[in-house]
């Protein structure tokens, strides 16, 4: 599907569907736009007396058809609630287009134009973005292995943002390419995240990660056992040691570094993802209920592996070095087990209490080699590591968690913007006590209370002075329910998220 700009009377455009979004309408004196009064009166005057009944109000997610007559000109206007005028923001706008996409795939139209709305308070560029993210998201379907159904059309191939000025609709080219990158990027982490395990492991997730590399032009490395070995990373191999599809860990790297001892030029930072493509809890095994959800234990990887995409595309004046932790976590003969002392590659001893914590020591391994190969300005790490987030926050947000107030800021502002909410959450001394092991140098779990900050505190042994943020996905990664621009299953998050603070990063 491509998202475009064109500028052209409405009431002449053709178009399958013509979505028409529209802020809330005064309930006692509901009354069109003067621009959307002239094309509907082109129409044959059905939006107005939709809007003068009251039949329509304009109210977030609500939707009304009508069938213009005339010969040319669109076959149906479908009409959008944006809800009120003096809340409306990104994200009101990103439903809007999910909610027009849906309404015209769903009228199997392949031919979708967005009359682009106007506000005070949304500028057109940010709005054309918001637009063409939305429509994207909204198009995206987990199709699995099943067969195409031959009857399902080509479903939506085209979306125009129609404009009333040629200026207006040149002015955001490039707001739409933008959206085009990121909203793609999330749709390519959502589509890794739900993917099974069988048909999705370490190894093949390191593939993906190379081929999207290729694409986009990023250098990429692949680390298999024998490197690791050699990297004595031995927190990764002994959680990927149960299964027979052995562990990697994937370097993706955008641009260049600062030279050794340079005070200016690009900063570094490392977007770190946890890959656990199935967790079973291995020895520890989880109760059987829901397990099948694990395989999106890997959504922190897929957010890192569509954020790197869409920082090649948009040429982000940052070196920004994605790091993914890959392995499958499965009970065996071979597998790591409770009580086991396994030696990360810092060193650090890591005594192993439950098997099912394996999330922060796959991460170990991977934030060490983050910060110690390429001593970043940065550490952003993104996994799906605790039960306990999902009952504090639950789908909310995610919890953030770190060393540095001033990146945790950025992160919740930036997950204003992206409308991938971030809360930060505390992270102390007496968490970190909490893991001190007695035959070890850390615990991998602190026991129930406070299951996320203990969490943080383990990964926060791995990353030394640098500033550094955590962030639990583990509510956010997935949902059951879906909503305007997202279906059922893997959300992709982080992407946005992630796109977000890198370009308001700071110039280094
Ligand atoms: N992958 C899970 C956490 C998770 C739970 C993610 C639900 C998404 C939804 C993680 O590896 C895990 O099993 N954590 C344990 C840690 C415990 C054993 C200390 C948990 O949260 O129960
Ligand atoms: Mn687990
Ligand atoms: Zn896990």
């Amino acid at each position: 599907m491509k998202v475009r700009a064109a500028s052209g009377d409405p009431a002449r455009v053709a178009a399958d569907v013509l979505a028409v979004p529209l802020f809330s309408l005064d309930a006692q004196a509901p009354e069109l736009p003067a621009r959307l009064r002239r094309v509907d009166a082109a129409l044959g005057g059905r939006i107005e007396s939709l809007v003068a009944t009251g039949d329509f109000r304009g109210r977030p997610g609500e939707t009304s058809t009508v069938y213009p007559d005339g010969e040319e000109g669109p076959t149906r206007i479908v009409l959008v609630g944006l809800g009120d005028e003096s809340k409306a923001d990104a994200d009101a706008l990103r439903r809007a287009a999910g909610t027009a996409l849906k309404a015209a795939a769903g009228r199997k139209a392949e031919r979708l134009v967005v009359l682009a709305p106007s506000s005070r308070r949304v500028r057109h560029a940010p709005a054309a973005r918001a637009l063409t993210e939305g429509a994207l998201l909204a198009s995206y379907r987990f199709e699995g292995w099943r067969e195409e159904d031959p009857d399902a059309g080509k479903g939506v191939t085209d979306v125009t943002l129609l404009y009333d000025r040629t200026a207006d609709a040149r002015g955001v080219r490039r707001p739409i390419a933008e959206g085009t990158a990121i909203a793609e990027s999330q749709n390519l982490a959502r589509e890794l995240s739900n993917l099974p395990g069988n048909a999705l492991p370490p190894a093949a997730l390191a593939r993906e990660a190379q081929k999207m590399s290729r694409a986009v032009g990023l250098r990429c490395r692949v680390f298999g056992p024998t490197e690791l070995k050699r990297r004595n990373m031995g927190a990764i191999l002994a959680v990927g040691g149960g299964s027979a599809n052995p562990p990697r860990l994937v370097v993706m790297e955008h641009g260049k570094r600062r030279a050794r001892g340079a005070r200016r030029g690009r900063p570094t930072v490392c977007l770190v993802g946890k890959g656990v493509t199935f967790d079973s809890g291995g020895i520890s095994i989880k109760p059987s209920a829901a397990m099948d959800e694990m395989k999106h234990d890997m959504s922190g990887a897929a957010a890192v592996i569509g954020a790197m995409r869409a920082v090649a595309l948009l040429k982000l004046p940052l070196h920004v070095v994605g790091i993914v932790g890959a392995a499958e976590n499965l009970p065996s003969g071979t597998a790591y087990r409770p009580g086991d002392l396994v030696r990360s590659a810092s060193g650090k001893v890591i005594e192993v209490l439950n098997t099912d914590a394996e999330g922060r020591v796959v991460l170990a391994d991977a934030l060490h080699f983050a910060n110690t190969e390429y001593e970043p300005d940065a550490i952003v790490d993104l996994a799906t590591l605790t039960g306990a987030m999902v009952i504090a926050l639950g789908s909310w947000c995610s919890g953030a968690y770190g060393s540095d107030d001033d990146l945790l800021e950025r992160l919740r502002k930036a997950g204003e913007a992206s409308a991938e909410r971030v809360w930060p959450m505390p992270l102390w001394q007496g968490h970190k006590d909490a893991i001190k092991s007695r035959v070890g140098d850390l615990k991998n779990t602190g026991g129930r209370e406070a299951g996320s900050a203990t969490a943080a505190a383990f990964l926060a042994a791995f990353v030394g002075d640098t500033s550094w943020a955590h962030l639990d996905i583990a509510g956010t990664a997935w949902t059951g329910k879906g909503g305007p621009y997202q279906p059922p299953g893997a959300t992709g998050v982080g992407v946005r998220l992630l796109i977000e603070l890198l370009q308001s990063w700071r110039k280094g």
